[in-house]
């Protein structure tokens, strides 16, 4: 694959909690070899040192001071991402509830994003890099040739996310899902600090009704026709 300006290319994906972002850039990371980047993580293990340190999450300037000396390392083992704090693995448990909101908090706050912009960067590495979050076509890599923004109907998320917990043995209502993906696409499209929004540049791709495979196929299609072989 060619670089652009001499860097390694950068597809990034870009959208909502549960618009499949997640399966998308992971199957794309792999079709392709090129490394993933889950941004989500990292603001993930950043609200995790804050709970465990017990920072007030209203903190701004600790929570920034944490986030620039966050101690966080991803591995892949299986094929799976790992990611590590301090010497924890801590893969399980930056998905608990309480970490995804102290993840949202910690995520709108200006210093934490900033010091953890070069982070993110430094994931460029050849022969190029699937990066999923919500602002990796916007301010991460505002240069990636290809730019994807997945969306998906809020009902169609609540319903995967529904049917997931249901897999592991977690019992909620479907009506409180829906609720707290609402909640959530407010606080993420609505906070001044890099707020969730499509790129200019980005194609949109509604997975409402779509199979995982039809998604991956046009995504794979952009990148055909933008990262020349
Ligand atoms: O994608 P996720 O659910 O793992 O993200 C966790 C939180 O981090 C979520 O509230 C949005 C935020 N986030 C962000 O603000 N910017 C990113 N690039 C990725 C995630």
């Amino acid at each position: 694959m060619s670089d652009t300006n001499g860097l390694p290319p950068v597809v990034t994906i870009d959208g909502p909690s549960g618009s499949g972002k997640g399966t998308i850039a992971k199957l794309l990371a792999d079709r392709l070899s090129f490394s993933l980047l889950d941004s989500g993580a990292l603001y993930r293990a950043a609200a995790l040192a804050a709970l465990n340190k017990e920072v007030d999450l209203s903190n701004d300037k600790l929570l920034t001071e944490l986030a620039k000396d966050l101690d966080v390392r991803f591995t892949v083992s299986a094929g799976q991402l790992q990611v590590w704090l301090e010497e924890s693995d801590v893969t399980a448990d930056i998905r608990m509830e309480r970490v995804s909101m102290a993840a949202s908090k910690v995520a709108a706050i200006p210093g934490v994003r900033a010091a953890l912009l070069q982070r993110q960067r430094d994931f460029r590495q050849p022969p190029g890099l699937v990066a999923d979050g919500r602002d990796m076509g916007t301010t991460v890599f505002p240069d990636a040739p290809v730019k994807v923004y997945l969306t998906a109907s809020a009902e169609e998320r609540a319903n995967r996310r529904f049917a997931q917990l249901q897999e592991k043995g977690v019992s909620v209502s479907l009506r409180d899902l829906l609720e707290d993906i609402r909640a959530r696409d407010a606080q993420d499209m609505n906070r001044k600090a890099s707020p969730l929004a499509p790129a200019e540049d980005a194609v949109e791709l509604d997975s409402t009704g779509v199979s995982i495979d039809e998604v991956l196929r046009k995504v794979l299609d952009l990148v055909q026709e933008r990262i020349s072989p």
